[in-house]
């Protein structure tokens, strides 16, 4: 049987995992064979050359030791001070140092040696984030035949923002060495198209362009989902019961708002909390009547935007709170801890209203968690952010821009005004679509197009050819399938 081995810079671990990759590929690989290769969490003083093996929560994982200085370089360097920054349109808040880069390229080689020997023939590997975009082009140097397929789980960059990015020329034709490259929404299929016809229009200008050939790489939108229908029994399990009796009681009838995020900067933490403030500002019947929860695990806490935006939230609840607290009602509370599935499952359900209200974000699946997670007779009410993925998909949420905190306000108190018909029916559409786009479907997907892109063999000739390939700067992609151009800018490119 065909074995899936999947790779991504964490592993599942034993506590909570905070981030949606984890959550979603953990279910995917527990059913089907293969194995989970990441980063121990551990740093040696050499680099481990081997993965270790070993079982956690019946999965076969493999990890392996970085030094604490590839690490910096390839994790808090490259990947979370340049890529996360600039592929969210914060170039304000990348950091460039020039070393960082050949960390990143030699962690990316020290994961090819220690998967190569444990690959068999038929294996398809699935290579998870932006941490990893050179992996496909480091296995290939050490003849790997197999299938290799990328997902980004975070959006796809502007063509400004790509072209801050250091070595963004050979970032790209290490991209297009996967056989399939997926990405969360249309949106980000859109900005890779509009990469390259910038290009194109810059060389007719008479610029020197970055030359990309897809070959037959392809390249589409598999929006991820999680599993709304677990989420629903979790949501009444004992565990999540008892969080949500708990927060019930405490609540004491006041309708909660709740926000649940990485505590990051592209969340749209401090806008939401002046969002919230405006809410109260303008509506002075709500104060003692509604109360917001927002949980947010740290992140990243090394790097000085985390810091930051830490700070940055600590000072906004702390006005909210001295401005509108009463001494016997407070308007919001604050958590900075990760807590379990299930109770994040009972809190859910119990929020009048989910906000998901990030800056920018590949998808964003507590929007889905939220959707599954409610009661159908007394569902609550999603505020979406128009520049998360799930945008693409839930129509039926209140859609906001994160920046407006007028509009953000004004859809915080709609949600909470909304009648219950309507609720259930915005709900129920939601609910479809959640189960249409879950995990299982978006998986499923995505390996029955990557097993349909052409024999690996076949075509992957060393890369500088295609790469150095003469006239053209995309040229002939095949297409398992929707076609990644569309049909002017295939004109275009012949
Ligand atoms: C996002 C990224 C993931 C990452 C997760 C948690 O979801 O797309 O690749 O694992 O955040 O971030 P961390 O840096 O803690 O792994």
């Amino acid at each position: 049987m065909t074995r899936l081995i999947i790779v991504s810079n964490r592993t599942p671990g034993k506590a909570p995992a905070a981030g949606g990759l984890a959550v979603a590929l953990k279910k995917t690989l527990s059913e089907r064979d293969g194995f989970w290769l990441g980063w121990s969490g551990n740093f040696a003083e050499k680099p481990a050359k081997e993965a270790q093996f070993q079982t956690i929560d019946g999965l076969d994982i493999a990890q392996i030791d970085l030094t604490r200085e590839d690490h910096k370089a390839y994790y808090a360097g490259f990947s979370n001070s340049i890529l996360w920054p600039a592929f969210h349109l914060r170039l304000d808040l990348t950091d460039i140092q020039s070393h960082w880069y050949e960390g990143y390229r030699r962690v990316n080689a020290q994961f090819a040696d220690a998967l190569v020997p444990h690959l068999r023939p038929d294996d398809i590997i699935w290579v998870h984030d932006y941490h990893l975009i050179p992996l496909a082009s480091e296995l290939r140097r050490r003849n790997v035949r197999n299938r290799i397929g990328f997902y980004l789980h975070i959006p796809f960059p502007t063509p400004d923002a790509l072209h801050a990015i250091p070595h963004h020329e050979e970032l790209l034709k290490d991209l297009v060495t996967y056989d399939l490259v997926g990405f969360q929404a249309q949106r980000d299929v859109a900005a890779f198209n509009e990469f390259i016809a910038h290009e194109q229009m810059y060389k007719e200008a008479g610029g020197i362009p970055v030359v990309i050939d897809l070959g037959n790489t392809v390249l589409d939108a598999f929006p991820i989902g999680s599993d709304p229908d677990a989420f629903a029994r979790l949501a009444t399990s004992p565990n999540a019961q008892k969080m949500h009796k708990r927060v019930a009681r405490a609540m004491n009838g006041r309708a909660v708002l709740l926000g649940v995020d990485r505590l990051d900067y592209s969340k749209g933490l401090p806008q939401r909390v002046q969002s919230y403030e405006k809410l109260l500002e303008n509506n002075a019947n709500l104060r003692r009547t509604v109360h917001m929860i927002q949980i947010a695990p740290p992140s990243r806490d090394t790097i000085k935007e985390y810091q930051v935006i830490s700070d940055e939230l600590d000072a906004a609840v702390g006005r909210l709170t001295g401005r509108f607290a009463e001494p016997d009602w407070l308007p919001i509370t604050y958590v900075k801890r990760a807590y379990s599935q299930a109770s994040l499952a009972g809190l859910y359900r119990l929020a009048r209203v989910g906000l998901v209200t990030p800056l920018r974000d590949g998808m964003n699946l507590v929007a889905h968690e939220y959707i599954g997670a409610q009661d159908p007779e007394d569902p609550g009410v999603l505020v979406l952010s128009r520049f998360a993925g799930a945008a693409e998909l839930f129509h039926e949420a209140l859609l906001i821009n994160p920046f407006d905190t007028d509009e953000t306000a004004e859809a915080m108190r709609q949600a909470i005004a909304m009648p219950l018909d309507e609720r259930k029916a915005r709900w129920k559409r939601l609910m479809e679509t959640a189960r249409a786009h879950n995990v299982d479907h978006w998986a499923a997907n995505y390996l029955d197009a990557l097993a349909g892109t052409r024999a690996a063999e076949a075509s992957h000739e060393p890369q500088e050819r295609a790469m150095l390939a003469a006239g053209s700067l995309a040229s002939g992609h095949a297409t398992a399938r929707a076609p990644l151009l569309p049909p002017w800018l295939r004109s275009v490119f012949g």
